[in-house]
């Protein structure tokens, strides 16, 4: 199948200073499985951490390649993927108007201003190209390093869904709900 044929609609590729943020593609399977492998990743983004290439080929295929202005993120110095950034519809609200920021980065990227870097370019593009009004991003409560990151760009806190969500564990956890206004 052509890889077009996955994201007929979705052909934007962002630039910033480190990163190329672009549609993912079949050959991003390997470097996926690499990734999400890492409980640190799934446990804080609300996924079950991969246990095979073949689970990776399938999260691929079904939700990545399937889903409008979601980024592969790659580091230009060295072409490897390095996590993903996208704004989904948003399963909280009724409001095409108001989508939702969902991201991760491999652990070994953290802590060097990168997924910042790659919020602000996609934040951009939710104003600028999709007109968006509003977007959303909600985070389990203990999950420090993604409220930082979104403090860092403006997100308000708007309040507490309590028992929002029962994991792939079965542990049963809050949302912080944050929001940032255009
Ligand atoms: C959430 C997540 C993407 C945050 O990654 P991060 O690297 O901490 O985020 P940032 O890109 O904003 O980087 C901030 C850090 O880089 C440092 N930094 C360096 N240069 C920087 C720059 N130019 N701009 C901003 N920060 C910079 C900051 O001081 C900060 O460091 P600290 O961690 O020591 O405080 C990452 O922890 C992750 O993938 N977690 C698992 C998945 C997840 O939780 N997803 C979100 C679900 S809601």
């Amino acid at each position: 199948m052509n890889e077009k044929d996955h994201y007929p609609h979705f052909e934007a590729t962002l630039e910033t200073e480190c990163l190329w943020l672009r549609p993912f593609q079949e050959s991003d399977d390997a470097e996926l499985f690499r990734c999400c492998q890492n409980p640190h990743l799934g446990d804080n983004a609300g996924w079950k951490p991969h246990e095979t290439l073949e689970e990776s080929r399938t999260v691929l295929h079904d939700f990545f390649m399937k889903q409008e202005d979601t980024w592969a993120i790659v580091l230009k110095s060295t072409n490897l993927l390095i996590g993903s950034i996208g704004l989904i519809a948003d399963p909280k609200r009724e409001n095409a108007q108001a989508r939702m920021l969902g991201y991760w980065l491999d652990e070994a990227y953290w802590g060097k201003g990168l997924m910042n870097e790659a919020a602000k370019s996609v934040l951009n593009y939710g104003l600028e190209t999709l007109k968006l009004s509003l977007i959303t991003a909600h985070c389990y409560p203990n999950n420090q390093r993604s409220k930082a990151l979104l403090r860092r760009n403006n997100f308000l806190y708007e309040g507490t869904l309590h028992e929002a969500e029962i994991c792939y564990n079965g542990q049963i956890l809050d949302h912080d709900c944050y929001y940032l206004k255009f």
